[in-house]
């Protein structure tokens, strides 16, 4: 596992990261499974882990909690996210800070993440919206300033909302923000226009999250895939998006380096670039967990392959399905 460095934090976090969204929720979870592919994580060196209380109103949380304590003898890097108060995601420009973020509801919130994970202080607590419009408004900042005066919380970050990568570079400016959760892959590569250099030139880490576009950029999905009604992606992958993502995917195929796989070339191609810290696939079997792990081995996609997949990349706005 080679490991980078997580902005001015100054950890050394693992380049390959674990997202635990899809344990608490998605349908197909398994306990046994994913507790196996995290285990396989923390003993290949994987040491920063994002959870949210949103994933499974604190049931992802606790999964990392357990996972803490049985490894306690490793340094393990939590991550969380506070929740919006009015529970929707995305948030929209003409939401006000005090529907999403008063400073009473960011308190109640870090105090139920500090009980779910079972630890005094969170590494990194996470808005898990963002509307730039909010930047100077001392109300985030007041909350922010005493969560971590308490010692409740060692570091904020912002996780921005889908394919908004520069709805929060003035928030960046006011220092008290040391991470930003941002979808970059293959074809999102957007954040590399404005959010990366700014977040170079402030030393804010980045983690690279949806590495496989949910899915699309590990080339199994096809325009047939269906998910049951109760699993977030069929509210997500409607038709019209399915096609397009499956479509787009298809162009990668025959670009694929002999023995390698899709997924691997989605890591690889995210970890070229320097502004980030650590990426985080979302896995629950262990045969994903083994693949997505040993992807960090110091090698690189040729300077030609990248330029290649460069010529892939796909701008969307956010639309109702996109979430
Ligand atoms: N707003 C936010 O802050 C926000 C939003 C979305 C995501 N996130 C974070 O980012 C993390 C990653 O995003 P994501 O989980 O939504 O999507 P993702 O990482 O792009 O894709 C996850 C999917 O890829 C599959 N997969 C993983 N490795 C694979 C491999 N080697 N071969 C084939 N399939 C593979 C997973 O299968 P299995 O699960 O079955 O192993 C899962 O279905 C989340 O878990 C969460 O921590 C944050």
């Amino acid at each position: 596992m080679e490991y980078r460095r997580f902005g001015r934090t100054g950890w050394q976090v693992s380049e390959i990261g674990y997202g635990m969204w899809g344990l608490a929720g998605w349908s197909g979870s398994e306990e046994q499974e994913y507790d196996k592919s995290l285990d396989h994580a923390v003993a290949q060196g994987c040491n920063f882990f994002d959870t949210a209380w949103g994933y499974g109103e604190g049931f992802s949380e606790q999964v990392l909690g357990k996972l803490m304590k049985k490894h306690n003898a490793k340094r393990i890097y939590a991550a969380t996210k506070i929740p919006p108060k009015n529970f929707k995601w995305p948030s929209r420009p003409e939401y006000k800070l005090e529907e999403c973020f008063p400073a009473s509801h960011i308190i109640e919130y870090t105090e139920k993440s500090l009980k779910n994970l079972q630890v005094e202080c969170i590494d990194l607590q996470q808005f898990h919206v963002w509307e730039d419009a909010w930047a100077q408004q001392e109300e985030w900042q007041k909350a922010v300033e005493k969560l971590k005066k308490e010692g409740k919380v060692a570091h904020f970050g912002i996780s921005v909302n889908r394919w908004e990568p520069e709805n929060c570079l003035k928030t960046l400016k006011t220092g008290l923000i040391d991470s930003v959760q941002v979808i970059y892959n293959i074809f999102d590569q957007a954040p590399e226009d404005k959010l990366f250099p700014l977040c170079q030139k402030l030393d804010i880490a980045i983690i690279a999250r949806v590495p496989f576009d949910e899915g699309t950029l590990t080339g199994k999905l096809t325009k047939d895939t269906v998910f049951p009604a109760s699993d977030w992606r069929s509210t997500y992958f409607v038709p019209e998006n399915l096609n397009s993502s499956v479509e787009h995917a298809d162009l990668l195929k025959p670009l694929i380096p002999a023995g390698m796989e899709m997924p691997e070339m989605a890591l690889r191609f995210i970890l070229n670039h320097p502004a980030v810290s650590t990426t985080i696939p979302g896995m629950r079997k262990i045969n994903h967990a083994q693949a997505n792990l040993s992807v960090s081995d110091g090698k690189k996609l040729s300077p030609d392959l990248i330029k290649e997949l460069k010529g892939h990349r796909w701008d969307r706005t956010p639309t109702e399905w996109s979430q």
